[in-house]
């Protein structure tokens, strides 16, 4: 099993290239395979697990996919199959998205139902309530999700759930209603920034979809959906992951690739804690020349501060001059890393949905364990800030979601080493 070790006390100086955004690639890569008729190529594709994951999904159902640095080539489907097996599947919970193409282009689908994972219960019960609204009959039996139409049908449906929007729900509704009979009206649709560039994507295709990045989408059905040339957005998360790493090392630097649009509540997040954010047009130049200010912060759907970034904020308030609150809403039990922060010296009190972060003026080296990838983000983050040496453990979480995460923050001064032990 690999393990990172980190030698911290380092700080980071200099530019950190942001990769294409993995939750774009996977639901466009899912679109490109099953339902265009012609072949598509992806350019800024991460070379990251689940990207791999995904390509062995997608290689299962019968596609053929080939890789040449960050471009993927992907050739259409001649003889579709329509069953994604358990092995795939729980793997990785994104694989889910191949169930709506599946039936819009086949007319039925067999995906097994992923199951939950270390940040909570993840249902899929939106995903299965837009498909029905589409006219699908769906069914699950023996772990597998069964779903079947003759012929999709456009209508109006509001996708909220319990959470808010769901993005894997918007996107498995909305590449389904492409190739539907009619208009589609998608109200209460998620409005991230990766579930945009899928829609440009589709578009692209062929596809008829409007009121992009909004929360309401209309997809008015088309015949046929042909391959395309795209580029994918950059990694929001990725981007963020280094903007708390420069600023958890009292670094300098210039994270590049990323647009304030795509990150509104994290800028705002981290400019609020004492983070000076410096934009141009490439990039942000990030330091910390004042004490952290202690924050409160609440998860919640975009524009709101993603989930995926709690981790690693709640890693940076560790270090701030007073006691911090994080309010976790989308994935309520997503707090595991607060144990493993402890570990290296943090005081964080988690609280049902709430964590209490109270400061500390320094974080120590420990041996800590990655419970998922944002949580191995942090882990890392953390030991760089840290006195001594912190081993991480269960890296391939990280690996999920992180290209090179130890190159290139090496490539900036950090001290990280991967070994097999
Ligand atoms: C995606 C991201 C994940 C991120 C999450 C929230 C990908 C591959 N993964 O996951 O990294 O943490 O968005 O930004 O893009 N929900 C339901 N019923 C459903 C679907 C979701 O109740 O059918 C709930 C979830 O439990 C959660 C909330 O809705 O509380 C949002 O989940 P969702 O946006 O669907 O997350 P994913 O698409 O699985």
């Amino acid at each position: 099993m690999e393990k990172l070790i980190v030698k911290g006390g380092t700080k980071l100086e200099g530019t950190i290239p942001v990769s294409g955004c993995k939750n774009a690639v996977l639901p466009i890569a899912v679109a490109a395979a099953i339902l265009g008729d012609g072949g598509s190529v992806l350019h800024n594709v991460p070379n990251l697990t689940d990207v791999t994951t995904l390509r062995a999904v997608l290689e299962g159902l019968g596609a053929t996919i080939k890789r040449k640095n960050s471009t993927l080539y992907i050739e259409p489907i001649n003889h579709l199959e329509y069953e994604a097996p358990y092995e795939l599947v729980r793997k990785m919970r994104a694989s889910i998205y191949v169930l709506g193409p599946l039936v819009a282009k086949l007319g039925k689908a067999k995906v097994s139902f992923p199951g939950g994972c270390a940040i909570g219960p993840r249902p899929i019960d939106l995903h299965i309530r837009g498909l029905e609204h589409l006219g699908a009959e769906v069914m699950v039996e023996k772990g597998y999700i069964y779903a079947q139409a003759e012929s999709l049908i456009g209508t109006e449906m509001n996708l909220i759930g319990q959470h808010g929007p769901s993005v894997g729900a918007t996107a498995n509704v909305m590449m389904a209603a492409t190739l539907a009979q009619g208009t589609t009206v998608i109200r209460g649709a998620a409005r991230e920034p990766h579930i945009s560039d899928l829609a440009h994507f589709l578009n692209a295709m062929g596809a008829d979809i409007e009121g992009i990045g909004t929360s309401v989408l209309t997809v008015h059905g088309v015949k046929q959906l042909r391959g395309t040339e795209h580029t994918v957005i950059s990694d929001d998360i990725e981007a963020g992951t280094f903007m708390v790493a420069s600023a958890i090392t009292r670094g300098d630097v210039y994270v590049k690739g990323i647009t304030p649009q795509q990150i509104p509540a994290i800028s705002e997040k981290l400019v609020a804690a004492g983070v000076e954010l410096d934009w141009d047009a490439n990039g942000v130049r990030v330091t910390t020349p004042h004490e952290l200010q202690p924050i409160n912060v609440t998860t919640a759907p975009f524009p709101g501060f993603p989930t995926d970034m709690q981790a690693q904020i709640m890693g940076l308030l560790c270090l701030a001059a007073g006691t911090s609150v994080i309010t976790e809403n989308v994935h309520t039990d997503r707090f595991i890393h607060a144990a493993e922060l402890n570990r290296m010296g943090a005081n964080i009190v988690p609280d049902g949905s709430k964590a209490i972060i109270n400061g500390v003026p320094k974080l120590s080296g420990a041996p800590v364990m990655a419970s998922d990838l944002r949580a191995g983000a942090v882990l890392v983050a953390a030991g760089m800030a840290a006195a001594g040496e912190t081993v991480v453990s269960r890296v391939y979480h990280i690996d999920r979601g992180y290209e090179c995460i130890e190159k290139k923050l090496n490539n900036v001064g950090a001290n990280i080493t991967r070994v097999n032990a």
